[in-house]
């Protein structure tokens, strides 16, 4: 491997048998070391020069994720992922775009190069970039001990892997068959030349309980690539509060710093607001919301803020089924800030087909930008060797109209539209091949229509979006979701954008009224299109393009 304009190699490797280390070769046979975790993947960086071929012996130890960073200009490269050849067993300079070329894999939603992620963290735009911090695992595809991992985009739409930058406290990692926890998630206040951090440190036992410990820490980085140690700066939940106690959040309302944190009171869900000077020492002001509806463990990941002259606050519901048969949904609420409570006029859910989690938001010139997490809460997830458990739906514009939540993509996502597979009004439209399923739909209706829209297809496994007298849904067969009831809350469908990304389908409804995101694990190549409108003559336009992935160089 050639290091080109990198001088850091960035390797997590775990022990296969005592004494495992990872050696690097320099091409004139210097060698560096380092010894392996013994019984957890230790994060080994080993400083390389720059333009000089290495080569990465693994003795008796395993790795899970490795990549090149140390490069001056890393928010324009991203960073170099090496995976080991099958046969030669040598560690390869991997290429980005065919890497995410898979049916399994999304082309246009973000999503790690490899195993698992949750929440979006941290984000929020500085010094000409947007960054996106996110929970991951990078050692399996399923939850545990949370690292940060991090990325950076000029346009939120195609964007660069770098370094990662929280990992579990080392105890964890040392016990971690024991106690479990890590950086869990937090929020990002961006000034003009600095950026502060909140986040959670979790640290407890496997089930939680009353010994689960929760606190929140903060700390800096002026050029997002350095970070400054953390400190505690809020110890305990507030008497009243459960010990899930999490997720810090930190807006400006007027002159004065609110920090929002999801917790339960009482058995019930609810957001906690606390309040500060300068933005280090915190003080409990009381609920900013409790929810009604039993059966919520925990607000997971609330966010408050100002939006066309109302507030919006809004937190998935932890361990919580809807009278539709949904698990953990996210809620909206709008209202007035009386009193320092939300006094609410208006509420709904956020997004109607339940995969769509922990979703935070943050204010660039003008825009209120969302990105939720795309989590797989009905155990619908196929492993395959190389692939991610989780992505990111695409950035949400948020708006409020008439006392509801509306959400459009950011108008960035445009530039992605690539070759027209169909345009037209037929009120029957069969596309049955569409090649690397990754598509656009926008349909456009005269008056409301009942319809059925085949948006995937795969043996006896189906993803479809259905207008009926029942209502608008989502509808699954053969696959573990199947007999839920994803409804939007939409009294009739005039306009229809439909976003297929192999695994993912994300729908907006009536211009952002309503939202629905679901996976469905498409195993092929290609993917197919078929509406079937019941009234002749009612589908005023539509139009369907194919959607370029994010990974490919522009
Ligand atoms: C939500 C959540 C957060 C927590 C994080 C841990 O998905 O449970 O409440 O901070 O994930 O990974």
């Amino acid at each position: 491997m050639n290091t080109g304009q990198y001088t850091c190699l960035e390797i997590f490797a775990k022990q296969t048998a005592p004494k495992g280390r990872v050696r690097v070769l320099s091409e004139s046979q210097e060698s560096l070391e380092k010894e392996a975790g013994s019984t957890y993947y230790a994060w080994l960086k080993f400083s390389l020069k720059p333009d000089t071929e290495y080569e990465i012996i693994c003795d008796a130890c395993e790795v899970s994720l490795c990549y090149l960073s140390g490069n001056e200009n890393i928010l324009e490269t991203g960073v170099r992922f090496l995976e080991k050849e099958q046969g030669s067993g040598a560690f390869v300079l991997q290429d980005l775009a065919a890497w995410y070329e898979r049916p399994t894999r999304e082309a246009y939603h973000f999503a790690p190069w490899k195993n698992w992620m949750n929440d979006p963290n941290g984000l929020c735009w500085f010094q000409g970039y947007y960054h996106m911090f996110y929970q991951c695992n990078p050692h399996g595809q399923e939850w545990s001990h949370m690292y940060w991992g991090h990325a950076v985009s000029t346009d939120l739409v195609h964007w660069k892997h770098l370094p990662i930058v929280l990992a579990p406290q080392e105890e964890i990692l040392l016990r971690s068959e024991a106690i479990k926890g890590g950086a869990f998630s937090g929020c990002a206040v961006a000034d003009e030349e600095e950026v502060l951090f909140y986040l959670t440190r979790h640290q407890g036992p496997m089930q939680d309980c009353a010994d689960t410990v929760e606190q929140q820490w903060m700390m800096r980085s002026r050029d997002m690539i350095h970070f400054t140690q953390e400190k505690c700066v809020i110890k305990s939940p507030p008497a009243e509060a459960s010990f899930d106690f999490r997720d810090p959040k930190v807006l400006k309302i007027g002159e004065t710093w609110y920090m929002v944190l999801g917790s339960a009171i009482n058995g019930q869900g609810a957001i906690l607001l606390y309040t500060s000077k300068d933005r280090e020492h915190w003080e409990y002001v009381h609920p900013l919301i409790t929810e009604e509806q039993n059966q919520i463990r925990c607000f997971e990941c609330p966010d408050f803020m100002e939006l066309d002259g109302s507030f919006l606050a809004m937190g998935a519901f932890m361990e919580h089924y809807d009278a539709n048969g949904r698990y953990q949904m996210s809620r909206y609420y709008i209202g007035e800030w009386r009193d320092r409570r939300l006094a609410k006029t208006g509420e709904g859910w956020f997004d109607f087909g339940s995969n769509c989690y922990a979703m935070q938001s943050f204010a660039h010139q003008g825009r209120r930008i969302s990105i939720g997490w795309i989590s797989d809460f009905y155990d619908e997830h196929l492993r395959y060797p190389g692939g991610a458990y989780g992505s990111m739906t695409i950035p949400r514009q948020l708006h409020i109209r008439n006392n509801k939540l509306y959400m459009t993509p950011v108008q960035e996502m445009a530039s992605l539209a690539g070759e027209i597979l169909y345009q037209g009004n037929g009120e029957n439209i069969v596309l049955s091949k569409i090649e690397g399923n990754a598509y656009r739909a926008k349909i456009r209706f005269g008056e409301n229509t009942f319809f059925t829209i085949l948006l995937g297809r795969d043996e006896d496994r189906s993803i479809s979006l259905v207008h009926d007298t029942k209502g608008l849904r989502i509808v699954t067969k053969g696959v573990k979701s199947e007999g839920i009831d994803f409804k939007a809350d939409v009294e009739e469908v005039r306009d229809l954008e439909i976003y297929m990304d192999r695994r993912v389908a994300e729908i907006y409804v009536n211009e952002g009224e309503a939202v629905g995101t679901k996976l469905f694990y498409n195993t092929l190549q290609n993917g197919c299109f078929e509406l079937c409108a019941m009234k002749a003559g009612n589908v005023r336009q539509a139009e369907l393009v194919m959607m370029k992935s994010i990974w490919r160089p522009e």
